[in-house]
């Protein structure tokens, strides 16, 4: 009878909504049983208007797939269009159809918000590219695969601090503004107020800086806890235009004190990597299966392997010697002592298989001043790691750090920085222990594990994210 005019206008006479309880459309989705009255509000998916019947798809983020509502024509208004924000009150009913477990049998639907289908970018039923969508990055969270993204980005931050809090590191907050250079780069934002250019004095007194990493501040706290960890926005000043350089990004950061070894930090990297991947592919199935069935085709088969098999190693050297008998000719020829380009990169991780690996060892002068000296010759290599991946490239970087006060100063002094440093040489002065950490870009990680291939699409706002702005 419910297909009828007759049936919805009894349907509704009877209707007494005012207790409907507020359901997201993923719990309506996952509903066991037909229950009273429900008030479900999202966005307007899709309409289709029959002669018996109205069929609306609605989405309010919890879920990619839409909740089926479907109506009395009488209840169609002229505002009900795609892109449309309503509300929707009625009655949850086992769907008769395969693909779906519930549909709402709408009692009344209230457009909140009504678009312009004419101008909105979006249009019903189109699979927009990632390209077409970063033309509006204020709209582009309406589109399935930036919302499949941005839930996937959610799980992975969750399971990030998971993983850390299971096993006993303690979450440390650092510093955004700071007067340090980490990498010793020089890729730093510097930090003015409106009007300092006027008064031609620092606000703090300081040259102050975007934070390019927190890990001296975490070796400040590894003094005093065994292992901590912090997860924030980091900014490198990189005059890079590349698919995998931003501006702005979120880098993870661990340091492990009592760590004497290397091999003990690329334990954590590749655990933290199989750990979050695993609770990401488990948490999320549908909006993984989008990119992996769109984007990234051959992606879901590679990761499942390598998350089965222990990541290859090999060091500097051979990584050096691997390069030199390539039948490939690069643009920036491998030379011992050289730094690897993005194209030496794509070269080794193709000839270990297509899968992770770590290139342990770096020379000494290609590094920074607070790695670990390998005493393998003076100054020679370093204890560094870089865990390299198929289509990114790097995606951590870490060390031992330099816990001798006299290596540690002697670097400093010939860099001439150890006025600046003092701080840190007093790390290892008082109660100094061997430590180590790592560091993992973290829209890297997405940028692989789903196969994207722009950066910029695996964050929420890109418009500050990059050298050329959008
Ligand atoms: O290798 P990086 O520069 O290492 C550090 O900053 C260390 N202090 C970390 C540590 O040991 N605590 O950066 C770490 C990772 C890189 O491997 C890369 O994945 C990411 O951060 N990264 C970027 N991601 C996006 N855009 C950029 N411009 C990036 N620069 C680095
Ligand atoms: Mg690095």
């Amino acid at each position: 009878m419910l297909g009828t005019r007759g049936g919805w206008q009894a349907l509704r006479r009877c209707a007494s909504l005012p207790q409907a309880v507020r359901l997201r459309v993923s719990e309506a989705l996952g509903a066991r049983e037909s229950g009273g009255e429900v008030k479900v509000q999202g966005w307007v998916r899709s309409v289709r208007s029959q002669k018996e019947i109205l069929f609306l798809h609605i989405n309010d983020g919890s879920s990619l797939e839409h909740l089926q509502v479907v109506a009395d024509p009488s209840l169609e208004n002229r505002d009900l269009t795609f892109g449309s924000a309503v509300e929707v009150r009625g009655k949850l009913v086992k769907s008769p159809h395969r693909r779906q477990n519930m549909e709402l049998r709408a009692e009344s639907i209230r457009v909140v918000g009504a678009c312009d289908t004419w101008t909105f970018p979006l249009k019903m039923k189109e699979r927009h590219p990632l390209e077409y969508v970063r033309q509006f990055p204020h709209l582009r969270c309406r589109s399935n695969t930036l919302a499949s993204l941005l839930r996937i980005r959610s799980e992975a931050t969750a399971a990030i601090h998971s993983f850390f809090q299971d096993n006993g590191y303690v979450h440390i907050h650092t510093p955004i503004i700071t007067s340090n250079d980490c990498e010793g780069a020089g890729e730093l934002f510097q930090i003015e107020t409106s009007n300092e250019a006027k008064e031609k004095t620092h606000f703090f007194n300081v040259p102050a800086f975007l934070t390019v990493s927190g890990q001296l501040h975490l070796e400040v706290m590894a003094g005093a806890f065994t292992r901590v960890f912090t997860f924030g926005p980091t900014f490198r000043a990189e005059d890079s235009q590349s698919r995998r350089h931003l501006a702005e990004f979120y880098m993870v950061e661990a340091e492990l004190s009592f760590t004497e070894s290397l091999q003990d930090i690329m334990q954590v990297m590749e655990d933290l990597f199989k750990t979050v991947t695993s609770t990401v592919l488990s948490k999320c199935p549908h909006d993984v299966e989008l990119f992996h069935k769109y984007i990234a085709p051959a992606q879901k088969g590679r990761l499942e392997q390598i998350l089965k098999h222990k990541f290859v190693t090999i060091s500097y050297n051979e990584a050096v010697e691997i390069l030199k008998q390539a039948s490939q000719t690069f643009t920036f020829k491998p030379e011992w002592g050289c730094d690897l380009q993005t194209e030496h990169e794509k070269y080794l991780v193709k000839h270990c298989g297509e899968v992770p690996v770590f290139v342990i060892n770096y020379p000494y002068d290609l590094k920074p001043f607070y790695m670990r000296d390998n005493e393998d010759g003076p100054q020679h290599t370093v204890a560094a790691v870089d865990l390299l991946v198929p289509g990114v490239g790097e995606l951590c970087g870490g060390s031992l750090r330099e816990e001798r006060l006299p290596f540690l100063e002697s670097r400093l002094q010939r860099l001439k920085i150890a006025d600046a440093y003092q701080w840190y040489l007093d790390l290892r002065k008082y109660g100094s222990v061997p430590h180590g950490g790592f560091g993992m870009g973290f829209e890297r990680y997405l940028q692989y594990i789903l196969g994207v291939a722009n950066i910029k699409d695996v964050i929420p706002f890109p418009r500050f994210s990059h050298s050329c702005l959008l």
